[in-house]
């Protein structure tokens, strides 16, 4: 039986997502349909056991919505987040010794000095170290286009040694901003009905051609879910600026020949492009306002990802490893296979392995 202790509101003020430990799962259920995240606690299992790490991010969605909640499709774990503070010098010494360059990478600074002059190499301790910027708040899977997984898990097993907090930004929250301000009338109309190009895509900044998506900014499900999606190229997904970054961060939505025959069509009062830039500095200003949370080593985020984005502050010293899992509920819109394609798995698309703490 659920434990009401655990069924207490988001805090109104700092939003930061309630911990319900991973065996309450109606609690578990609970808090994700009324905040659209929670921090999941109390894995089971020894986190020292061979493949501990990989098993239980596996393990989580059955573990928190049941398997018969979950379409079905292998693998579980979409991949490792391994992200590094000193990025730049792990590819240099990467580029130098091969695989012992990631060992090489948490070395102290004379040992790695010691190692450079063995092999007649540049101290690479000199480059200067690209920390763990502050990541944007995003969807993810939006390579999927209109199947983006809608719950995501990200699972620590390895915090940074400072930064790193998580934060959200739900899209509810989002749209309140919008209903309150001072053009709203024209504005909320557009938001449900304008349509736009959600496709990533090279051309407006992302990292693949994913797959075509085309729709109004937001959406309600029957059930009264919010459905929405946000998209960041490569250049706004980390920003060195954190919230002060001028333009603020953009999203990929893209304006279309059929977006301004609509806005015509229906004598928009905004113009398409101006509709885009609210709802940017909309989630900017709810970014800054949303509270922050240092996930502990063992525990995992669940996100409903038709609703609520994710990201986190920057890291300032050592790496941080996450397992990122993703989802497809049964109130989902199925798994990808929306271009008639074999069912996809998110293994199917190729990461760029020389960034691996960039993709979305
Ligand atoms: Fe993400």
């Amino acid at each position: 039986m659920a434990q009401l202790s655990y069924a207490g509101t988001m805090n109104d003020m700092s939003q930061l997502p309630v911990r319900v430990p991973v065996s309450d799962q109606g609690a578990i259920k609970a808090a994700v349909k009324r905040d659209g995240v929670v921090i999941v606690t109390d894995l089971p299992g020894d986190e020292h056991a061979p493949g501990y790490w990989e098993g239980i991010a596996g393990e989580l969605p059955a573990l928190c919505f049941g398997n018969s909640n979950l379409i079905p499709g292998e693998p579980p774990v979409a991949c490792l987040h391994q992200e590094f503070a000193r990025f730049e010098q792990l590819q240099m010494l990467q580029a130098a010794y091969g695989d012992e360059g990631a060992v090489l990478s948490k070395a102290t600074e004379g040992e790695l000095a010691r190692k450079a002059e063995q092999k007649g190499l540049p101290h690479f301790t000199e480059i200067p170290w690209q920390h763990g910027l502050h990541q944007n708040p995003h969807t993810d899977g939006y390579v999927y286009g209109d199947h983006v997984p809608d719950h995501i898990f990200l699972l620590v097993e390895q915090q940074a040694d400072t930064g790193g907090e998580s934060f959200f930004v739900d899209g509810e929250r989002v749209l309140e901003r919008l209903r309150t301000g001072p053009d709203a009338d024209s504005l909320l109309p557009l938001l449900e009905t304008l349509v736009y190009d959600q496709t990533e895509s090279a051309e407006t900044g992302g990292y693949f051609q994913g797959r075509s998506s085309k729709g109004p900014l937001f959406g309600r499900r029957p059930d009264g879910r919010l459905q929405w999606k946000r998209m960041l190229g490569k250049d706004q997904l980390q920003t060195k600026e954190d919230m002060q970054a001028v333009p603020v961060p953009r999203s990929c939505w893209a304006v279309t020949p059929e977006t301004r025959a609509m806005a015509a069509k229906i004598g928009a009062r905004l113009a398409p492009e101006d509709v885009l830039r609210r709802v940017d500095l909309a989630i900017q200003a709810e970014s800054e306002n949303a509270g922050r949370v240092r996930l502990n080593k063992g525990e995992a985020v669940c996100v409903d990802n038709y609703r609520v984005l994710h990201a986190r502050e920057a890291f300032n010293t050592g790496e941080r490893r996450l397992w990122r899992v993703w989802t497809w509920t049964t109130s989902s819109d199925g798994r990808p296979d929306g271009d008639g394609q074999p069912v996809s798995t998110p293994l199917d698309i190729h990461l760029d392995l020389t960034a691996p703490d960039a993709s979305p």
